[in-house]
Parts: C-alpha cells; structure tokens; sequence
C-alpha cells in the first residue's frame, strides 16, 4: 500500500479548511491550494485559531499546536502537487470544474498517487473518468464541520481499486473518524437519506405557516436533533445544500430531492447561510 506522508487538499474553504485541520492534527505534512494567497491565509489563521481553541480546552498541548500549524502549507500552485502521496478536493460542487481539476491533477501528481473528491452528491465516477487512473481515484465524504463530525464516507466508484479504498479508509482512521465505505451511488449513505430530509423540513414552512424558529424547537424537541433543519441548512451552506439536492435530482429524478422552491428563491437572493451573515438567521460577525 502507498505509504501517506504528504496530503494535499485543494480548496480550503469551509470543508477544505476542516479536512486540512484535520491532516496536520493526524501528522501528515499538508500543502492547501487556495485562488489567492489572501484566501490560504485566512484559511490557515482560521486552523490555527481553532487550534488555539483546543489548547485553551486542554484538548491539544501548546507544543502539539506548534507542530500541526508548522506542518501546513498553502500554495496558489497546483504543480506543487507533484510532491503528495493523496489529494483531497474539497472546491465548488459542480462536476465540470471537478473534472477540469481532476485532470490537471492527473497530470502532474505521482501515477501512484491516490485522487480523492470530497464531493457530496456528484458521481465519484464521472469524476475518475477524467483521468487517466481511475482506479486511483476515491471518494471521501466529509461532514460539515469536518473537524467535529465522526464520520468520513469512503466511496468506491466504478473503477476505483481496493488498494485506493485501502488508502482512504487508513486515512480517515488516522483522522480520527467512523470509517464507512459504500459504493457510489446518489447521495451515498447520509445524504441519500438526509437531502430529501432537510427539504421536506422545508416544505413543511409553508404547508404548516411555521416559522424557522418553530421548526427548529420542533425537530430538536421531537426529534432529538442536535440542531434545527433551519440552522443545519445555514451551517451547511443555502448553495452547497441546493447544488447537492439539483445533482440528487438531476440523477435520481425523485421530486423529494429536488431544492425546494423557498430554498431557491434565498439562494437567489444571495442568502447562503452563515458563511454570508444570512440566511434563514442573521449572523454577527
Ligand atoms: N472547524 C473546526 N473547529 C470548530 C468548527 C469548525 N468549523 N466549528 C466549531 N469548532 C470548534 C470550536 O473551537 C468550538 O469551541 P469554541 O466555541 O469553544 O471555540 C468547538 O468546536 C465546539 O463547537 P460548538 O460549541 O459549536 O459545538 P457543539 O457541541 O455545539 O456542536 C455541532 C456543534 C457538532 C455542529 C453540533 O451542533 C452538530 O452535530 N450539529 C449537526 C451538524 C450536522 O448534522 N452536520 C452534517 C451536515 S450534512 C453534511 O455536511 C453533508 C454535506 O455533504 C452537505
């Protein structure tokens, strides 16, 4: 099996940044690739918080934070790539500009480099197709927030080999995580039952005229979530939960997974949850 030393991660927002975290923390030398160099910035001042976080909880020694921070990277150069044993993509969820990227990668990562999309909702194997080693190619799905959600999906796509999945789930391990592995299909395991979840919560709005608020004390209430759908939408991301739902439709053809009419219309509006300040709740800050 390959041995990991070097993870890299393409894109550091939100997801990338949380798997990023995650890489240092479990002792991997990490490079993060961000647009600009202001956006790797914010993206590494934003881990090291959080880390800082956990050496004031007695989670972490300040010893222990000094070498996962110097263990990061960031980069705008992709060819820097060439010197890392797994990547993980973690960018915008669309599936040309992930197969755009998988290509390039392709070209100027190692042929034994392992390749993996930290997509939600796209097929894995469309994805692998862009390349020329779809057998080195894998799924790892993360939970938004990475760094506090247990588990990371390991997706097997058409072609990908046993020794690729042997990777990934070592990893994910190393990580700290519940390692499942599944094949792929819509929505994998979680989503494929929480997508159409969260846009019923949201059809019910309307149908029942409650308010978000209402909602979220019914569901945390009743159903002993741990957040409300509303909130759980916010965290998430208004577009990232639409892109998702728009490509379980586009491939199952299920009305209960397309977005929900109230969903896009904030979306339109610019309304993207927290990351924006707004979305079915203010944000300060
Ligand atoms: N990255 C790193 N560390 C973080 C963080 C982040 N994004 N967010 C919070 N933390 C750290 C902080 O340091 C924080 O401590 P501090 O406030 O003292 O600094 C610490 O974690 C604990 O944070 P919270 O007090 O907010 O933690 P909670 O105990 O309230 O739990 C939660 C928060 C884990 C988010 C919990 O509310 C939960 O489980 N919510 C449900 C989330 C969920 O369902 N996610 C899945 C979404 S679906 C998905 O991701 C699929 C995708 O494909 C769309």
């Amino acid at each position: 099996m390959t041995e990991i030393r070097t993870i890299g991660v393409v894109g550091l927002g939100a997801m990338g940044g949380g798997i990023a975290q995650l890489a240092v923390e479990a002792g991997y030398e990490t490079i993060g690739r961000e647009v600009t160099q202001e956006f790797g910035d914010a993206a590494a001042a934003r881990i090291g918080h959080f880390l800082t976080r956990k050496v004031e909880k007695g989670q972490l020694t300040a010893d222990e934070r000094e070498a996962a921070v110097a263990r990061l990277e960031t980069t705008t150069d992709l060819e820097e790539f060439a010197r890392c044993d797994l990547v993980i993509e973690a960018i915008i969820e669309e599936l040309e500009p992930k197969r755009a990227l998988f290509a390039e990668l392709d070209r100027i990562c190692r042929p034994d480099a392992v390749l993996a999309t930290n997509t939600s909702a796209l097929s894995v194997t469309e994805i692998a197709a862009a390349t020329t080693r779809p057998e080195r190619v894998v799924g790892m799905h993360f939970f938004n927030p990475a760094p506090l959600m247990p588990l990371v999906e390991i997706v097997q796509a058409e072609l990908t080999s046993e020794a690729a999945v042997a990777v990934a789930v070592e990893v994910g391990s190393r990580f700290g995580k519940e390692v499942v592995t599944c094949h792929d299909t819509p929505g994998f395991i979680v989503n494929r039952v929480l997508i159409p979840l969260l846009n019923d919560c949201l059809r019910v709005l309307d149908e029942a005229r409650v308010t978000p608020e209402a909602l979220d004390v019914a569901m945390k209430n009743g159903a002993g979530w741990p957040m409300g759908p509303c909130a759980l939408v916010d965290l998430v991301g208004i577009d990232v939960h639409v892109h998702a739902a728009e490509a379980l439709y586009a491939l199952t053809r299920d009305p209960r997974m397309a977005p929900p009419a109230r969903l896009m219309t904030i979306n339109n509006a610019g309304l993207l949850g927290r990351k924006s300040g707004r979305g079915f709740y203010t944000y300060e800050g």
